[in-house]
C-alpha cells in the first residue's frame, strides 16, 4: 500500500513512522510512505500557503493552488483508491472502515490547519472525509497518524501473528476479553483457572463469555439490541 500525506508540518508525521509496528512496515515494504510537505508546492516567494477569508471572520484558510499542484500531480502518476481529508467534520473513524482503507492500494491523506482548507478543495479533489473522534486538534496531522496505524497494522503480513488483529477489540461488535501473563499466581493474584487447564474448546467459550461480559458492563451502545 502507498500512502502520501499532504502537510504543512511534516516533522509532526516523522515519528510515528520511526518505530515500532509502524517501522516495521515500512522496512519490510508493506507500506511505501511519502511525506509532502505543502510549502514546497508554492511558487511565490513568501512560499505562502493560507490566505485571509473572504467574507471577513478570524482564521486563515488553506489556498487551492498549492494542494492543486500537489494532488494533481500525484494523481497524475497512479489512481488513488480514496483521498481523504482529515477533519473534525468527517466520519468518525471505526473498525470497520479501517478494515475498508486497508485494501486500497494507493490512498492521499490530506491535513487541515488553521480554519482548514478552501471549500473548493473538498468539492473537487476529496473523496472521503475521515475524523478522529469529537473534538478540534490543531492540525489533522495527529488525526493522520491514528488513521494510518490502525489501517497499516491490518495489512496482511504487518503484525507477526495473523491472527491477533482479527481477535482486537471492534473486529467483531465486541472489546476484546481480559489478558493475562506469567506468573499465574502474582502475590497472591491468580490468573483464572480455566486459563491454565489446557482445555482449549472451554477457554475460547470463556474468553467469548468475557468480552460480551466486558462489552455489555462498558460500551453496552456496542452490542445490537438483542445481544443486550
Ligand atoms: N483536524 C482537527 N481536528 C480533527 C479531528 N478531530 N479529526 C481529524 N482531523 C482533525
Amino acid at each position: 500500500m502507498r500512502i502520501d500525506i499532504i502537510t504543512v508540518v511534516p516533522d509532526i508525521l516523522k515519528s510515528p513512522f520511526e518505530a515500532s509496528i509502524l517501522k516495521r512496515a515500512i522496512e519490510k515494504d508493506h507500506v511505501e510512505l511519502h511525506l509532502h510537505n505543502l510549502r514546497d508546492y508554492v511558487t511565490d516567494n513568501y512560499k505562502q500557503i493560507d490566505d485571509y477569508q473572504f467574507g471577513g471572520g478570524a482564521g486563515m484558510v488553506m489556498m487551492v493552488e498549492p494542494i492543486d499542484k500537489c494532488i494533481s500531480g500525484l494523481k497524475s502518476e497512479r489512481e488513488y483508491d480514496e483521498v481523504i481529508y482529515m477533519t473534525p467534520d468527517g466520519e468518525r473513524l471505526h473498525q470497520k472502515l479501517a478494515n475498508k482503507i486497508s485494501l486500497f492500494d494507493n490512498i492521499i491523506i490530506l491535513c487541515g490547519h488553521y480554519k482548514g482548507v478552501d471549500q473548493r478543495v473538498r468539492d473537487h479533489f476529496i473523496t472521503k472525509e475521515i475524523s478522529i473522534g469529537d473534538y478540534v486538534l490543531s492540525g489533522g496531522e495527529l488525526g493522520a497518524a491514528v488513521l494510518c496505524d490502525a489501517v497499516i497494522r491490518l495489512i496482511p503480513g504487518v503484525l507477526g501473528n495473523e491472527t491477533s488483529a482479527l481477535t482486537d477489540s471492534f473486529q467483531d461488535n465486541l472489546l476484546a476479553p481480559p489478558v493475562y501473563t506469567r506468573p499465574a499466581d502474582y502475590n497472591g493474584w491468580q490468573v483464572p483457572e480455566i486459563l491454565t487447564s489446557g482445555n482449549f474448546p472451554k477457554i475460547e467459550e470463556w474468553r467469548e463469555e468475557q468480552a460480551y461480559l466486558r462489552t455489555r458492563n462498558l460500551r453496552p451502545d456496542l452490542l445490537d439490541e438483542d445481544e443486550k
